[in-house]
C-alpha cells in the first residue's frame, strides 16, 4: 500500500517516527512498510527526498510545502471567524465552477476519523429547481409524519409549506440561494468538520452559506429525497445553502460569555 523508492530512501527514519500506526520498520537501512494502513500520508508528506508514495492515491496532486502560500496570521484567522456570518439572501448570480471546486477541495482535504475519507459531497446547482420542486410534493407526506412523531419541526415546515402555498415563489426552505450541498458520512463529525471548511473557502472566494438545520430533518424523513440525491447509504452529516450574499454586514455579532474551564 506504501510504496518506498529504494534508491531514493536515505534511511533517515522520518517517515518511520512519524507513521500513527506502526506500519514502516528500517530493514538495511531502507524504510519498508511492514503492514496494511490507514494512508494517512505522513510518511509521504515528511519524507525529505520524496521516496515516499501510496499508488492508490493521485501522486500528481502532491504539493510541495511553499512558505509564501502559508501564511494565515492568526489575527486574520480570528477575524475571518468572527466576521463570518450565516446567509439568507443570496444575489442571483451563480458560483462559478472556480469556486464549487475550490470549496469541495476544502471538504475533500479535511481531517476523518481514522483516515477513512468517507465524507460524500453533492452539490445541487443544476437541478437545484427540480429538487425544490420535488421537496414541495413530498412535504405532505412528510408533515404527516412528523405530525405523528409530534416532531418541532411540523410547526415551522407547515408554516413553510402554506407560505408556498399562498405564493409558490416565497421558498424558506431555500431562501434565494443558487447552490444546494448535502454531505453525507458515516461519522457525523468527519462531515460538520468538513462543512466547517468548506464554509470558510465559500467566504475567501465572495460566496457565504446557510447551515440548514431544516433542510436536514427534512431530508431525513424522505427515502425518495435521499434515493434522488444519492445519499441513501449515509447519514446526512449537513445541509448548506450556497451562493453570493445579497446582504453585507458592517461589524461582527456579538456573542454569549466564553463557557471555558481552565485548569
Ligand atoms: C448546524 C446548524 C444548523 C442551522 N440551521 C439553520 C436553519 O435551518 N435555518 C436558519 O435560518 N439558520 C440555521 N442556522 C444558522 C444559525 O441560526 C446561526 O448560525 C446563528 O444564528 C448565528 O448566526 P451567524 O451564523 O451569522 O453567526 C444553523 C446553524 C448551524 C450551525
Amino acid at each position: 500500500m506504501i510504496r518506498i523508492d529504494k534508491e531514493l530512501c536515505i534511511g533517515c527514519g522520518a517517515c518511520i517516527k512519524d507513521c500513527p500506526g506502526n506500519a514502516l520498520k528500517l530493514e538495511e537501512q531502507k524504510a519498508v512498510s511492514v503492514r496494511e494502513c490507514i494512508q494517512c500520508g505522513h510518511c509521504v508528506a515528511i519524507c525529505p527526498v520524496k521516496a515516499v508514495s501510496i499508488p492508490e492515491y493521485d501522486m500528481d496532486e502532491v504539493e510541495e510545502y511553499d512558505e509564501n502560500t502559508f501564511s494565515i496570521s492568526p489575527k486574520h484567522f480570528l477575524h475571518a471567524i468572527k466576521f463570518r456570518r450565516s446567509i439568507r439572501n443570496f444575489r442571483s448570480e451563480p458560483l462559478s465552477r472556480e469556486a464549487l471546486t475550490d470549496i469541495l477541495n476544502a471538504g475533500r482535504y479535511t481531517a476523518t476519523a481514522k483516515n477513512m475519507q468517507d465524507c460524500r459531497f453533492i452539490l445541487v446547482q443544476e437541478h437545484l429547481e427540480e429538487l425544490k420542486e420535488l421537496i414541495w410534493q413530498e412535504l405532505p407526506q412528510i408533515l404527516s409524519r412528523l405530525e405523528e412523531k409530534n416532531s418541532p419541526y411540523f410547526r415551522p415546515f407547515r408554516y413553510f409549506y402554506k407560505l408556498y402555498q399562498h405564493d409558490p415563489s416565497v421558498n424558506q426552505f431555500f431562501f434565494n440561494c443558487t447552490a444546494f450541498l448535502v454531505i453525507g458520512s458515516l461519522n457525523p463529525l468527519d462531515g460538520g468538520l468538513a462543512a466547517a471548511n468548506m464554509e470558510n473557502m465559500a467566504v475567501a472566494k465572495g460566496a457565504g452559506v446557510l447551515y440548514s438545520g431544516y433542510l436536514q430533518n427534512l431530508l431525513k424523513e424522505s427515502p425518495r429525497l435521499q434515493k434522488w440525491l444519492g445519499i441513501e447509504d449515509k447519514e446526512i452529516s449537513c445541509c448548506m445553502l450556497l451562493g453570493y450574499p445579497a446582504v453585507s454586514y458592517k461589524r461582527t455579532a456579538p456573542r454569549k460569555k466564553a463557557d471555558i474551564i481552565w485548569k
